[in-house]
């Protein structure tokens, strides 16, 4: 029987609150661990005394009037809606009315008052167990305000109820409208969490301030389960170790003081944060600390995510002789177990199956004909995005329903067919192997042919799983055949995601996995090439506990890599420019500085047109494969102006493609071209392939240089 955690003793204190209607959680089979799993055997206090695991605190949403705490609002996150948005905040206790907002078009008059309701769900431990009213969140509140003016700015305040301070006077700005032209910039995030992304975060607010419209976090958001990094000793290859073995961080940067502090006694060196463990030994207390975090950024722009695996569970995966299986099953803490027999009913029920990502976000699925928070699109300007599923709810899923424990059968596994990460599904299936009959599917299939192109000439789809990289696993064969076919053959521009805990820009690809040469201009310039090919992007490298991921010795990266980075940390600005060019650039978190750059430009645009078929000069290197004409069409020669970050000369050769994987000059007509650089390279510094020529106006046919890169 499968039954809602939502089903909590709510009392008279709450209006309307509604339980979640998907997903619920199973409960078949009891759960057998701790009342309250705690990352500490040294002090398993669910509230800490600091004495090894210091617990961190970030300051809630909302500053408290009074000492005397009783509750508080701890968290506000903005969310689009069509035509609106969604004002989601979160208590420890319950409002005891339908939560509300004052609102208006000017900070000093809010007449206006949206009303909306409140959901909840039996987190582990619950608020009452936590001392810190301001440190806790286990109520979840939704007020919509709808029929709005696009790209206007608007003003709210959230009153106080049953214990709540009022907020301050806040405010919005709605999305810009679909088909509205100019320029925007939002910022793309994944694997974040809190360790390690100092840095991401303070370039996040940066962004702000310097315009992003929206945030969009595409899965691993707040790492909660890793809450048991404290008690599980550093394995071998883990790249980092605090406060043991290692004396190195990734980047290669100095080594703050607090990561030589020597741990209290009776812990264990692990992969936590500079104090140990100290991110938090709370799953739910990780997501209140992360979220509590966010307000900077989620308070002043909408902040979109998507589902990733870090999502879905208490813990994903634990080996024989292991420490968490003996905590988790058997409530024997600091004891091992000789094998691993983690199954669904593992984790505390709150901690099943999506629940806590579920109630802490509200995204537009519901309006626009997805699912939840699971999959959903909204435009803005002159860009559709489209929020995809990538862990479960189709075939061959990373994470999967009971359906596919059972290979079909029945409904019902045993409990020791399922697996800690069992989920969903989220929407309809009729043939669990078949991802054609998912709802997922259908959805996206709709969703895509809806699309108006002349209003979004921009398709930017994003999962949290990559489907290529030079890090293969056997996900992303299964990501691709989901997905692929339909994203390419419905034009759409960019594949962004994360899981990979680094930065990995890819050569736009053909369904095949092949590098779609001809639509590479330059290192940093790709031409779109809808029905062909895309554009890949794996942007996991926000920060989180984690650390990065990282080749294997002597492992090189695949051809199919332009550039990777796996030192530094930090996010994407994506950049629609206008209706013909968008670009994504890696700011890094030390700094801010711009580790890469690529500028898609779509072919056509321009107020003429033109096709070259020249034959192909091929470049004096002896290492490439082989040559044949592009082709290409392209119509801005005359036109273009390249935008300032654009190094190529060549905004005059309209059909020059170059792909050389090493270092040549050759001459074409009167001009003599440079081509420099390497075929990927680690940091972001080097540019792959330089072409300079001694004219900046080709009057003859251009160059057509389309090299054959091999297959990867
Ligand atoms: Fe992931």
């Amino acid at each position: 029987m499968r039954s809602t955690t939502a089903a909590v003793a709510l009392g008279a204190l709450l209006a309307t609150v509604h339980a979640a209607p998907k997903p619920d959680v199973d409960e078949s089979y009891p759960y057998t661990g701790p009342a309250v799993p705690v990352g500490d055997w040294v002090d398993p206090d669910p509230n800490g005394n600091g004495k090894g695991f210091p617990r961190l605190v970030e300051a809630p949403a909302v500053t408290p009037s009074s000492d005397n705490l009783t509750n508080n609002v701890n968290v506000i996150a903005l969310s689009y809606v069509p035509q609106g948005i969604n004002i989601h905040y979160q208590t420890p206790f319950g409002l005891g009315e339908d939560p509300s907002v004052n609102w208006g078009s000017s900070a000093d008059s809010l007449g206006k008052k949206a009303t909306g309701y409140s959901h909840t769900y039996d987190r582990t431990p619950p608020c009452s167990m936590i001392s810190a009213v301001t440190q806790c969140s286990q109520f979840f509140h939704e007020v919509q305000i709808t029929g709005l003016h696009p790209s206007t700015t608007y003003y709210y305040q959230i009153p106080a109820a049953n214990g709540t301070t009022a907020s301050e006077v806040l405010s919005f700005t709605t999305a810009r409208e679909a088909g509205v032209d100019g320029e925007f910039t939002i910022a793309v995030l994944n694997d974040m969490g809190y360790t390690n992304a100092g840095g991401t975060f303070k370039q996040l607010v940066q962004a702000i301030d310097d315009g992003a419209a929206f945030a969009w976090h595409g899965g691993d958001i707040s790492y909660a389960d890793d809450w048991y990094s404290g008690i599980l000793p550093c394995e071998d290859d883990w790249p980092v170790c605090y406060n043991g073995t290692s004396t190195e961080l990734p980047g290669g940067f100095p080594i703050p003081a607090e990561y030589l502090v020597p741990l209290p006694e009776g812990e264990v060196a692990n992969q936590g944060g500079p104090q140990g463990g100290d991110m938090s030994v709370l799953y739910e207390s990780n997501w209140d600390l992360w979220q509590q975090w966010i307000n900077a950024l989620s308070t002043k722009i909408p902040y979109m995510v998507l589902p990733g695996n870090h999502e879905a569970s208490c813990g994903e995966f634990d080996g024989p002789n292991n420490e968490l299986t003996a905590y988790l099953v058997d409530d024997e803490a600091n004891s091992t177990a000789a094998k691993s027999t983690l199954t669904y009913y593992s984790c505390p029920p709150s901690q099943r199956n999506f629940t806590a990502y579920q109630h802490r976000f509200r995204m537009p699925g519901t309006e626009t004909g997805g699912v939840g928070n699971m999959w959903y699109s909204f435009d803005y300007g002159l860009a559709h995005f489209i929020a995809l599923d990538g862990e479960t709810d189709f075939a061959n899923s990373p994470e999967w329903p009971f359906i596919r424990d059972t290979k079909g059968k029945h409904q019902t596994p045993t409990e020791s067919e399922t697996f800690i990460t069992d989920s969903g599904p989220f929407g309809d299936i009729d043939n669990y192997t078949d991802t054609t009959t998912y709802q997922q599917y259908k959805w996206l299939v709709k969703d895509l042919a809806a699309i108006d192109r002349q209003k979004t000439p921009w398709v930017i789809a994003m999962t949290h799983r990559p489907m290529y990289s030079s890090q293969v696993s056997s996900y992303q064969a299964a990501v691709r055949a989901a997905f692929e076919e339909l994203l390419i053959e419905n034009g759409v521009d960019v594949y962004l995601s994360g899981h990979i805990h680094w930065y990995e820009r890819l050569w736009p690809l053909t369904g095949t996995g092949a590098i779609d040469t001809p639509s590479i201009i330059d290192n940093n310039t790709y031409y779109t090439n809808p029905g062909v090919s895309m554009t890949h992007i794996i942007n996991g490298m926000a920060g989180n506990i984690e650390s990065h991921s990282t080749l294997s010795t002597g492992q090189s990266p695949l051809n199919i890599t332009a550039v990777l980075d796996f030192q530094h940390y930090g996010f994407s600005k994506l950049k629609v420019i206008n209706s013909t060019a968008m670009s994504l650039s890696f700011v890094l978190g030390q700094d801010g500085s711009v580790g890469d750059e690529v500028t898609l430009l779509k072919k056509g645009s321009g107020s003429s047109s033109s096709t070259s078929t020249s034959s192909p000069t091929a470049c004096t290197a002896s290492s490439i494969a082989s040559s044949t004409a592009s082709g290409i069409t392209t119509g801005f020669a005359s036109t273009y102006t390249p935008p300032p970050y654009v190094t190529t000369t060549t905004e005059v050769v309209t059909a020059y493609t170059t792909y050389c994987p090493g270092n040549t000059v050759f001459t074409q007509g009167s001009s003599t071209y440079s081509v420099t650089g390497v075929r990927f390279h680690l940091m972001s510094s080097v540019s792959l392939v330089q072409i300079s020529s001694d004219t900046n106006n080709i009057t003859s046919p251009p160059p057509s240089q389309s090299l054959t890169a091999p297959a990867p």
